[in-house]
């Protein structure tokens, strides 16, 4: 199936966001850190979050001019994810530009993200909506941050130990990445009006297909030229991350410890055919999809519309992407 359409409508919808960028994140004074905080909203990125978050609030019949400042929020809130991120995986590229602190330098790369994080609260707290649903959906947020810093640190804790369960994993992986997902769909469906029922849907869909995401992501870091990823290929490898990937290659007996920074090529090339042999990459496949249909039937008690369908049509995006 062609993704082309897909494609296509969340673009449309994360023109929108863009547009936002001069007035809700204008370039103040130092100007430095707000060049440096900007940086990766700049430089590009595939905006699913907000397309998802705009895309729950048109399935449950809300005002998609007034949550555009939610969305924004939510890229904020990943960007800034991204820039700490970077630092933690000691990555050098993301979006095909240099990371904000290869650029700038670690203490300003800190700065940067905490400003789109505080920003992100101040904006969201500004949407047009009553006060109780905005109240709603900063807690939202702000336990999702939480979340997502939790699951970065066990991230970081499972990069040391020699053996890591699919369990623990999962649930590393729903906090560090599914949750996002899910505070977008649900904050876009409570600011939308959606009722209590169609709120916990919304936030399932995001979580479960927020988890498949990341095994896609955990999968493009192996397969994925450099030049179309716009990241280091193989970097999880050389960082020893614990990826159901590597998790199942392990119990197949395949050795990957010898894969550090400074690898080359070759190595990494020679690593991933050993994973593609051990059926490890088609496991993680095989899994993400079957997360992606566990979401998508969360939609179905959602009342029929175009919305929906672009959901749907998203939720098989996220897992057959090819950056
Ligand atoms: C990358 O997210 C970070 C993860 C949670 C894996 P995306 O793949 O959505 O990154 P951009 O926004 O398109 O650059
Ligand atoms: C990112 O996971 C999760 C968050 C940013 C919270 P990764 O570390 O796999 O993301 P990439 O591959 O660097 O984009
Ligand atoms: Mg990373
Ligand atoms: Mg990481
Ligand atoms: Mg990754």
């Amino acid at each position: 199936m062609s993704h082309v359409h897909i494609i296509e409508e969340v673009k449309k919808r994360g023109k929108m966001i863009d547009g936002l960028t001069d007035q809700l994140l204008p370039i103040a004074q130092p100007e430095e850190l707000y060049l440096a905080s900007r940086h990766l909203i700049e430089a590009g990125g595939k905006r699913l979050r907000p397309a998802m978050l705009i895309l729950a609030t048109e399935a449950v019949g809300g005002n998609v001019q007034k949550v555009l400042p939610a969305a924004f929020s939510i890229e904020l809130i990943h960007n800034f994810t991204l820039i700490h991120d970077d630092i933690m995986d000691q990555d050098i590229l993301r979006r095909g530009c240099p990371t904000v602190h290869i650029k700038w330098g670690l203490p300003a790369a800190i700065l940067a993200g905490d400003t789109l994080y505080s920003k992100a609260v101040e904006i969201l707290a500004g949407v047009d909506a009553p006060p109780s649903r905005i109240i709603r959906c900063l807690n939202i947020l702000s336990s999702t941050c939480t979340e997502i810093c939790e699951g970065q640190w066990m991230d970081m804790v499972f990069e040391g130990l020699p053996k890591v369960s699919e369990a623990e994993y999962m649930k590393m992986v729903e906090k560090k990445t599914g949750v996002l997902f899910a505070a977008a769909t649900s904050i876009g469906g409570i600011l939308g009006g959606c009722n209590e029922d169609e709120a916990k849907a919304l936030w399932e869909i995001g979580r479960i297909t927020g988890i498949a995401f990341q095994i896609r992501d955990d999968v493009l870091d192996l397969i994925t030229p450099e030049e179309r990823l716009g990241k280091e290929r193989g970097s999880d490898l050389m960082e020893g991350k614990k990826t159901l990937i590597r998790i199942h290659a392990l119990k197949k007996g395949v050795k990957l410890d010898h894969i550090k920074r400074g690898s080359s090529d070759e190595e990494i090339e020679a690593a991933v055919q050993a994973l593609r042999d051990a059926g490890s990459i088609d496991y993680a496949m095989k899994k993400a999809r079957k997360l992606v249909a566990q979401g998508k039937a969360k939609l179905d008690m959602l009342p029929d519309s175009k919305a929906k369908i672009l959901l749907k049509e998203l939720a098989d995006y996220l897992v057959m992407r090819t950056y």
